[in-house]
């Protein structure tokens, strides 16, 4: 399930390369065909267009940009699952998987496409395409200090299947390509330093103001909590596209750069989401069964779990007594709220004329939870179980789920991401 290398999709994507360029390519007849005389090397070819916006197929680039193609299309280099998602709703249950693949496509190449958002937004939006930031038009970079964040404008309906493409990012609203670097290439490109810093990711990866809690924050959440209070220097490209030394375009003559890996790891990566959180159990005092949990974000430069509301991380402790029998056990949930205030049961009947009724209750419906971890927490439980005088072993696991929104013991979704154990004693 994990092997990465899938020798029987490359034939294919070589194919899907061959039969994709050619046409785009001669759609654009080169401009020096209106030229007066012979075409000597000198006379620069004509550059490439992209008249179909951020709907050029990504196969299109690819074609030049061999390696970060292979990334962005097959994951390859990175351990990404999509599990299985199983999507409760008052319509009923429906298990949401992908076909079996040996590898899978990063979730950018995926988001036009990936069941999860398409079902989503037929059940709880009745089909609008909310989801614009999964095949959006080019849009300029924004400022980095900006209150509030523009989302990008969607492509019309018949054109968003395309999805997430190399042009969603790299495409500006003029028409040229921007880059970190200054290059001599077949297309109009742009230097923008920009493109190295958070502000690259936030159009997408924030949504309205900062609401400490709330869910689609990632972004205000690197800008507020890691990067103004000097926690990290790193921005989101230095955790999730890690760079390497290759040509950019393999078949030109170009130099050796430093170039991003195209993979963007992260709540389908388990070697991801393990490096997260850590944890500590304690004993808070000697000989009584005060527990204190202590969950640590140690890896993440943003609160954990981060982004869609569906996403949760579950502590699940238990005491064992003799012969391993459960003594007592406790959980709870860290996730984003779906609106601006914690979910609650006491909201459902006010949902029903919330903009999005059926998403909000959804979330109301789990009742009140614990808020996501922030940078640089150390996030404090207490349990105090009932215990009879003895010796006990505490343990406790946290798990990562795609969708909590699914029963809790479905573990199609879920990852453990970290275990930990304490031997404790119970005295009079
Ligand atoms: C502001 C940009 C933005 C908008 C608008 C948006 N999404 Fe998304 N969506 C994202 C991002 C980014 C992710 C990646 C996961 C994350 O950040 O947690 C995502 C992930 C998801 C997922 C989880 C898929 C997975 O990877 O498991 C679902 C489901 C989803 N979106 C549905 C929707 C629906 C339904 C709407 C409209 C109500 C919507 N989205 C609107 C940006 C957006
Ligand atoms: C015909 C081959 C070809 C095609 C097709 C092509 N490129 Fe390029 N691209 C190049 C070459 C060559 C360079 C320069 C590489 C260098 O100097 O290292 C380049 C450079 C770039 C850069 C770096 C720019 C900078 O300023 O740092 C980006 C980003 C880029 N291309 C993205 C794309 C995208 C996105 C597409 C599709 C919409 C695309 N390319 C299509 C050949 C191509
Ligand atoms: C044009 C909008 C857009 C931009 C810009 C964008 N993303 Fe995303 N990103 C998405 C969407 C949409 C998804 C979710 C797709 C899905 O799950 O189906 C996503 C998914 C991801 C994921 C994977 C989440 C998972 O569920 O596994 C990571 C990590 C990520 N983005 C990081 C970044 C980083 C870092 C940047 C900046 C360099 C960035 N993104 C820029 C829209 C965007
Ligand atoms: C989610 C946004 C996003 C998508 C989609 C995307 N890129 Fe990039 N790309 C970036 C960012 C950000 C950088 C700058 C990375 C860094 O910090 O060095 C980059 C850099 C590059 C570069 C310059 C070399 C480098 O790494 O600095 C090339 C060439 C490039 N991308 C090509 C592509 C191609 C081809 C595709 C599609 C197969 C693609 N990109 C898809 C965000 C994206
Ligand atoms: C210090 C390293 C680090 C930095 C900086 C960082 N991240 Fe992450 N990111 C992580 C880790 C670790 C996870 C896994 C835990 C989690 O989901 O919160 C993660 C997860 C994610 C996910 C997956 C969410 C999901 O629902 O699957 C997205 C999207 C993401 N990051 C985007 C970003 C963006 C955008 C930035 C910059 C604004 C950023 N990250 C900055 C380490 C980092």
């Amino acid at each position: 399930m994990n092997s990465r290398r899938s020798l029987g999709f490359l034939p294919l994507v070589a194919t899907i390369t061959v039969l994709v360029v050619p046409p785009i390519l001669t759609a654009q007849p080169p401009a020096k065909s209106t030229q007066v005389g012979k075409a000597s090397p000198a006379v620069k070819p004509a550059m490439l267009q992209f008249p179909q916006g951020t709907a050029t197929p990504s196969e299109f680039c690819g074609a030049c940009h061999k390696a970060i193609y292979r990334e962005f299309s097959e994951g390859f280099g990175a351990d990404l699952q999509y599990g299985e998602i199983l999507y409760e709703s008052p319509d009923g249950k429906k298990v949401i998987g992908m076909p079996a693949k040996t590898s899978m496509p990063t979730l950018h190449a995926l988001a036009g496409t990936d069941p999860f958002p398409m079902h989503a937004r037929t059940i709880e939006v009745g089909g609008r395409s909310c989801n614009v930031c999964h095949f959006p038009q080019p849009f300029d970079i924004p400022d980095i200090n900006k209150a509030e964040i523009v989302k990008p404008k969607g492509r019309p309906k018949e054109q968003e299947v395309g999805g997430l493409t190399c042009a969603s990012c790299h495409l500006t609203p003029e028409g040229k390509i921007r880059g970190p670097y200054d290059v001599k290439a077949p297309h109009e490109t742009v230097r923008d330093p920009k493109i190295q810093t958070a502000a690259m990711c936030a159009s997408c990866h924030s949504e309205g103001k900062r609401v400490v809690g709330k869910q689609t924050q990632t972004f205000l959440e690197w800008r507020e909590d890691f990067n103004k209070p000097g926690l990290g220097r790193q921005h989101c490209q230095d955790c999730h596209m890690f760079r390497t030394q290759r040509k950019i375009a393999e078949d030109f003559d170009v130099p050796v750069r430093a170039v991003a890996r195209h993979l963007w790891t992260g709540g389908h990566s388990p070697q991801r989401v393990r490096t997260a959180l850590s944890m500590v159990i304690v004993q808070a005092e000697d000989g009584k069964p005060r527990l204190a949990f202590h969950v640590i974000n140690v890896g993440a430069g943003h609160s954990v779990p981060t982004g869609s509301n569906r996403r949760a991380v579950y502590l699940r402790a238990e005491v064992l007594g003799p012969n391993d029998t459960v003594a007592a056990r406790e959980a709870w949930m860290f996730a984003p709220w779906f609106q601006n205030r914690p979910d609650d049961r006491k909201y459902l009947e006010e949902d029903k004329k919330a903009p999005d009724p059926i998403a909000a209750a959804q979330a109301d419906a789990q009742g009140p939870h614990e808020t996501p971890i922030r940078a640089g927490e150390e996030r404090i439980l207490a349990w105090t179980p009932q215990l009879p005088v003895g010796d006990y072993i505490v343990r406790a696991r946290l798990i990562y789920d795609l969708n909590r929104y699914s029963d809790p013991e479905h573990t199609g979704s879920q990852t453990e991401i970290y275990r930990a154990s304490l031997a404790i004693k119970v005295v009079d």
